[in-house]
């Protein structure tokens, strides 16, 4: 998987990238991270990445040219992958998207700073928008970061567990049931004897229920979209009751 980072502040990205699992996957040529400083392409004198709006009012707008010679001169025009803004006017962001990116195999991110971007870049560079959240942050380099960090861990072989993206919560569309380890007994409190048992099927049966029910307790939004068994039916007629 490729990511192209067009961005103010590269340096922001090093000290997660470096420091991370994902770090060990870029070293095994799993991921490929390619940071560009928007403003090495900038031409004056002052490297002017921003400007003032037209039309009047607060804030700086970061100018098109810079940002469409970034992305042109290192993928090429028109780019052959998605080419996403870090904006809280985008789609908000979730497992299902982090799937459909990764799926892409070669994705470009663009971090806006200052107010916005001028509306160009929107209409004719950007092939895509995501937000990661209803709140406004300083930048778009965290969201790169966590669009980063949750697609990454879906490429095949990323995590060292090979079904350790698979049980997630969220990926099988309800939240993951609890996990236990050693020592069975803490403070007092014990370990679900069902998970000592050593009984796989009982096991699988009690996960299931205690990911529904924490999904009907916590998010119980998220039902009406997971893909529901009868049995699962069942279980969360039995869990309403
Ligand atoms: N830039 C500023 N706020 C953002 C958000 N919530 N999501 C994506 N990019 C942003």
């Amino acid at each position: 998987m490729r990511f192209d980072i067009f961005t103010l502040l590269p340096e922001t990205f090093a000290p997660y990238l470096q420091a991370s699992i994902l770090q060990k996957a870029a070293e095994r040529q799993l991921l490929h991270f390619h940071l560009h400083n928007i403003r090495d392409y900038t031409h004056d004198r002052h490297h002017t990445t921003d400007d003032q709006p037209y039309g009047g009012g607060g804030g700086m707008v970061m100018k098109p040219e810079p940002m469409f010679e970034a992305v042109e001169t290192v993928l090429g025009a028109p780019p052959p992958c998605p080419v996403i803004l870090l904006t809280p006017q985008g789609r908000v962001f979730n497992q299902t998207i982090a799937k459909e990116l990764a799926a892409y195999g070669h994705i470009a991110l663009l971090s806006g700073r200052y107010e916005g971007v001028d509306e160009r870049i929107r209409q004719h560079l950007v092939t895509d928008e995501i937000s990661i959240g209803d709140y406004v942050l300083t930048g778009g380099e965290l969201p790169a970061l966590i669009l980063i960090d949750a697609i990454s861990r879906l490429i095949p072989g990323v995590l060292g567990d090979p079904t350790g993206a698979e049980d997630d919560s969220h990926a099988s569309g309800l939240l993951e049931y609890p996990h236990y380890t050693r020592p069975p007994t803490f403070r007092g409190w014990d370990v679900p004897p069902v998970l000592l048992s050593g009984d796989h099927a009982r096991i699988e049966t009690w996960r299931r229920k205690q990911s529904l029910a924490r999904t009907l307790a916590k998010r119980p939004d998220m039902l009406a979209r997971a893909p529901l068994t009868a049995a699962d039916e069942k279980i969360l007629r039995e869990l309403r009751d």
